[in-house]
């Protein structure tokens, strides 16, 4: 797609690019991606957090695209199923830099796994340890999740750290699995892994965990002589999805955590081991914005062509967005309005009680920000609804990454 060259009436533009010149030319709704703002939030990582890995939590947002701006940038990667790694494997993402977690993993995820021979397995029960025992060709490096018992103070939706759930071990009995790695011949302990939960703002969290992270790898030091190298402390790191909200205090981060570490391993005559962490949303949500078109206003609801299937954050975590008007601008007065899309539920609501221009009308534009992570990688065809395209954005070029689903692409799979 040619460079944008034209000058609309509106203020607002995402990488140079008046956004109603992309509603016009790619549709509604989009998913927008600016491919500077990732870059430079990679960028920004690795400076804050020299001599840590760091991987990119695929979840929050998989394709090819971005899957190569991560390998460029010299991170890992950190996959949760067959699925992603096919996407990280169809880009040649180095398998050496995969890391596979997840409290499941299906015969075809192992299959996949171990054909790719990816890096690191994070293993979740003891009925993994011992499937991957046994299906190992060559020794696996392993990392044993662990839930520290920390509490990330986060919506209980995505708060893994606590210990009564499904992911990990609780330290009291993260000693089993690790006898049981150091049991299979097949399996090489390579560290331990923890992710206390996701939009989690509080630094101290994080440092409780690495601590109790470390004092595990004394107490496996204690018991079975062996050293842990690395120490995977997952991800979770909060962003700011509203004006006025605090971004995640990263450089607090990376000097606390790292203090937490090394203090307590030379307290326990350990080495230091090397630090992984995974953010996923730090890096993508605010790369991203959803637009939408107004498609009719009736009384204080403002009805878009999207909704619920696009952006489900709304409806599973009452999440809170903004929303501008975008493709032109108003001098209207603003009143309360609350955005809805256009699914067969009552719920199905973007933003509840914000201020609009009074003037907004079908047609118009609407742009609501900070959309990059878990948008695309949590929508639905709820209604037989198309999912939006990604729209890779930079320095005032746009082209398509994922192109908008069609009917054809649902109709395929119905095959009966
Ligand atoms: N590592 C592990 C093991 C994880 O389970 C997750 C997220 C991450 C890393 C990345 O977390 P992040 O840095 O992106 O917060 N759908 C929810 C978020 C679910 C997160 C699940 N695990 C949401 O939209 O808020």
């Amino acid at each position: 797609w040619p460079r944008s060259t034209s000058a609309h009436p509106d203020g607002l533009r995402i990488a140079g690019i008046p956004v109603g010149e992309l509603a016009a030319r790619f549709g509604t709704p989009a998913y927008i991606l600016d491919e500077d703002e990732v870059r430079r939030r990679c960028r920004a990582y690795r400076a804050a957090l020299p001599g840590f890995e760091i991987a990119y939590a695929g979840k929050s947002l998989t394709c090819r695209a971005v899957l190569r701006w991560m390998a460029e940038e010299g991170f890992s990667l950190d996959v949760c199923s067959g699925g992603e790694l096919a996407v990280a494997r169809a880009v040649g993402f180095p398998a050496e830099r995969i890391i596979l977690h997840g409290n499941v993993k299906t015969a075809e995820d192992w299959k996949a796994a171990l054909g790719y021979e990816i890096g690191r397995v994070v293993v979740d029960s003891l009925d993994e340890i011992d499937q991957l025992g046994s299906l190992a060709r060559h020794p696996q490096r392993v990392l044993v999740r662990v839930t520290p018992g920390v509490d990330g103070h986060t919506h209980k939706a995505i708060a893994t750290g606590v210990e009564d759930q499904k992911f990990g071990f609780p330290l009291r009995d993260a000693m089993t699995a690790v006898d049981a790695v150091l049991a299979q011949p097949g399996l090489r302990l390579d560290g331990l892994h923890c992710h206390i939960g996701s939009q989690v703002s509080s630094v101290a969290s994080f440092e409780l965990a690495a601590r109790r992270m470390v004092e595990f790898a004394g107490a496996i030091r204690d018991r079975h002589g062996v050293v842990v190298r690395s120490l995977d402390l997952g991800g979770g790191h909060a962003v700011p999805y509203l004006p006025g909200q605090q971004e995640f205090d990263l450089t607090g981060y990376a000097q606390r955590v790292r203090v937490a570490v090394s203090y307590t391993a030379s307290q326990l005559g350990l080495p230091v081991p090397q630090l992984t962490i995974e953010p996923g949303r730090a890096l993508v949500a605010n790369a991203g914005v959803t637009l939408y078109r107004v498609v009719t206003v009736k009384g204080r609801y403002v009805a878009v062509d999207g909704g619920m299937s696009d952006n489900m954050r709304a409806c599973l975590y009452d999440a809170k967005y903004l929303v501008r008007l975008a493709g032109r601008s108003s001098s209207a007065p603003l009143r309360t309005v609350s955005v809805v899309g256009r699914h067969c539920e009552a719920g199905d609501v973007i933003a509840a009680d914000i201020e609009l221009p009074s003037d907004v009308h079908a047609g118009d534009v609407l742009a609501v920000p900070v959309t990059g992570a878990y948008h695309h990688s949590l929508a639905s065809n709820y209604n037989q609804i198309c999912r939006p395209p990604i729209i890779g954005v930079r320095d005032g070029w746009a082209r398509p990454l994922v192109r908008r689903e069609t009917e054809e692409d649902l109709l395929a799979r119905d095959v009966g």
